[in-house]
């Protein structure tokens, strides 16, 4: 793809090659007055992470019909806010019965724009149910559908997978979807360099940032395995074709508050501090190949 439209205010550039120096994908150079440009080949080259135009000190760099003017400022951040943050994000499963604002609604869309996806293949697609009747019909038709199975079903993975739930779904539980207003299902294209890891960043992001404006999320992995076993809600979903559903969150204004932090185990982590590579056996190797690549 060409027509990057790289744009240098000759005036306002110190020279300094910050932008050669940040660019990914060897795409600038400077040019014989020290200004950039595209190298050779630069244009094709560039994968549009738009880190010439950010890293400017000066805003000297346009590209893609950007203008640094139009960014941000970068402020200086609170760890201590945004550990607490992470700390009291808890899986949200009692919900108000009430759609969010629009504002709202808004605010979290938008902000998914910024989530990093591999080699800023910027291809996701989302979608929202923004209206809780929405998900009362979906609720309804997969709580029934799943009974049927339970009750009346073959042997099937389904069947398997939510069988401990039985109970709770003949008692009228939403098992799955937890009552929540709102759902977001994310699907990634099947040739995405990253497709299983993108979806999964922009949810972790959308997460946190629905924490900061008081609204709660929930993983849903049972909605996964619905979207996955279920063409009839999938299609729903209005899912380009060639994209695959990676995952579900759920979310909405919470009906339960938490009054303090969790205390999770730690997760094992450890330090490496030598490096000395040996040989290693063919079965090592075979092993290595199918637990790293094939699962
Ligand atoms: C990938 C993933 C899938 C999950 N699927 C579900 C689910 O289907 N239903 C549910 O109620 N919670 C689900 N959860 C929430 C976890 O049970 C929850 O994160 C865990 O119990 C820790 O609680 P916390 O998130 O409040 O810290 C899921 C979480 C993750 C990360």
């Amino acid at each position: 793809m060409t027509e990057k439209n790289l744009i240098v205010d000759k005036d306002k550039c110190v020279s300094c090659g910050l932008c050669v120096k940040d660019c990914i994908a060897y795409a600038l150079e400077l040019d014989e007055n020290k200004k950039p440009r595209f190298s050779n080949g630069g244009e094709n080259r560039c994968i549009q992470c738009q880190h010439c135009l950010a890293v400017c000190p000066v805003g000297a760099i346009s590209i893609l019909n950007k203008k640094p003017q139009d960014s941000d400022p970068v402020w200086e951040q609170n760890p201590n806010a945004i550990f607490n943050l992470i700390k009291s994000r808890r899986s949200i499963r009692h919900y108000k019965p009430e759609n969010l604002d629009e504002q709202t609604m808004q605010k979290l869309k938008d902000m998914l724009n910024w989530t990093p996806t591999g080699c800023n293949f910027h291809k996701l697609h989302f979608a929202f149910v923004e209206d809780k009747e929405v998900m009362d019909k979906i609720r309804t038709h997969v709580n029934t559908k799943l009974i049927k199975i339970l009750t009346e079903g073959l042997v099937s993975k389904i069947k398997t997978k939510f069988s401990h739930y039985k109970n709770a779904l003949l008692k009228g539980e939403d098992v799955i979807f937890r009552g929540a207003p709102h759902m977001v299902v994310v699907s990634a294209p099947i040739n995405a360099p990253c497709v299983n890891i993108d979806p999964v960043i922009a949810l972790s992001y959308f997460e946190l940032y629905a924490h900061s404006l008081g609204v709660g999320t929930c993983w849903c992995g049972f909605a996964h395995i619905c979207m996955q076993f279920f063409p009839e809600l999938a299609r729903q979903m209005k899912v380009p074709e060639g994209y695959k559903i990676v995952y579900v969150m759920l979310f909405g204004k919470p009906d339960v508050k938490y009054s303090r932090t969790t205390q999770p185990e730690p997760f094992e982590s450890v330090t490496i501090d030598s490096f000395n590579p040996q040989k290693i056996s063919l079965t090592e190797k075979i092993k290595h190949f199918f637990v790293n690549t094939i699962r």
